[in-house]
């Protein structure tokens, strides 16, 4: 494994330090929940703070099989986090001789892990011009006789990108066709506009799920997530990988966990409706900017929009202006290997105030960066 550290890492805002940034608009999930909105919902001095089940608390993955039809706990395995999840697909599946098609942007954890174990990787990439969709005859241009694994985000970080249910139909029946694995990244999927897509798990034995509750939940620090999959063997082969890494997950974030999606019905509508109403501010912010423009997202926190070319913006300006005189973070399109007049707007975690703050900055930094 070749390591190295991704510039959306070094660049976050845990590692500039929060109090530095006054309006942070970086962020990828809602506003984090406090743990007194759970630990009251059980008593943590009850816990024997001991080992768990190696695969995960059986209530907690019966709960998370009830999310999709036809599922049942042992086709989840509980993982500290999507992040570990991917981490565990991609090193379970992929050696250096494998190949990989994998969307671009994404979270970056889904394209660096693959090129860690430096396998072949090929993307697919989504375009602003696009409307940031895919074409599915992309995709299967890219296959190859020795490609082991798709990599799919939906709802995608960080376009909002949502891929329909004839979409993700077809790229299934590819799978199948060419005898390999989709993994579909759906750590947003709670957090889509429209109607929900089924869980890809549900659909194929081909196919793997993989969430958590970091995004929707506002639960970051509790690094509880999970991967769904039908094929026995295959989830056989995650949880050995699993056991070698972490052995178990933490108890208290198994609890909290539990606690939080046994009270989904109460804790949930309010965290997707305060989302909704920070997505109608930035619409109606958008719906004014001359210098930027965007694709609508549909669904998640984030958008990613991108400065126009003739707007005379000077972009690494623009950025000093903002992080400088602002003290408002986004998130630079290099961050997704992408063009830095890109930038990922998380509207989802600031209060009201604070992501008001931010787009006035924004507008604000825009002009005073414009030449000429
Ligand atoms: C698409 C996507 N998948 C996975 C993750 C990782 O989430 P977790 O906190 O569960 O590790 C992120 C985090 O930004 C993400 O955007």
């Amino acid at each position: 494994m070749k390591y190295r550290r991704m510039p959306i890492e070094i660049e976050s805002p845990e590692q500039i330090g929060y109090g530095s940034i006054r309006c942070n608009l970086t962020e990828s999930s809602v506003t984090d929940m406090h743990l007194e909105q759970l630990n009251h919902l059980f008593n943590p001095a009850d816990l024997a703070l001991a080992y768990t089940d190696h695969i995960g608390k059986p209530e907690l993955r019966e709960l998370i099989a009830a999310g999709g039809k036809g599922l049942s706990a042992k086709d989840v395995l509980v993982t500290p986090s999507a992040a570990a999840a991917l981490f565990i697909v991609s090193t379970a599946l992929l050696e250096a001789q494998d190949h990989l098609v994998v969307m671009r942007p994404n979270y970056a954890t889904n394209i660096e892990t693959p090129r860690a174990i430096g396998c072949r990787v090929d993307f697919l990439d989504l375009r602003f011009e696009d409307g940031f969709r895919f074409n599915i005859h992309a995709l299967e241009a890219l296959i190859k006789p020795e490609t082991r694994l798709i990599s799919l985000t939906s709802p995608h970080n960080p376009t909002g990108m949502v891929l329909s249910q004839s979409e993700l139909q077809a790229v299934i029946n590819l799978a199948e066709k060419h005898n390999c694995y989709l993994l579909v990244d759906e750590t947003y999927r709670e957090m889509n506009f429209s109607a929900f897509c089924p869980l890809a798990a549900e659909l194929s034995p081909r196919c793997i799920s993989v969430s958590s509750l970091s995004k929707s939940y506002g639960l970051p620090g509790i690094r509880i997530g999970w991967i769904i999959t039908r094929d026995a063997a295959l989830q056989e082969l995650f949880l050995a990988a699993k056991e070698q890494i972490f052995i178990c997950n933490s108890i208290i974030d198994e609890e909290l966990a539990y606690q939080a999606l046994a009270h989904k019905d109460v804790l949930l509508p309010p965290i997707l409706k305060r989302n909704r109403d920070a997505f109608e501010s930035v619409k109606n912010w958008m719906a004014v900017q001359e210098l930027i423009e965007w694709v609508e997202p549909q669904g998640g926190v984030v958008c990613f929009p991108r400065i126009k070319t003739d707007s005379g913006v000077d972009v690494d300006l623009f950025y000093r202006i903002l992080n400088e005189e602002c003290g408002t973070w986004v998130g630079p399109g290099h961050w997704f290997e992408m063009e830095r007049r890109f930038m990922r707007i998380g509207y989802g975690w600031p209060n009201p105030q604070e992501l008001a703050d931010g787009l006035s900055n924004l507008s604000r930094a825009l002009k005073a960066a414009q030449k000429g």
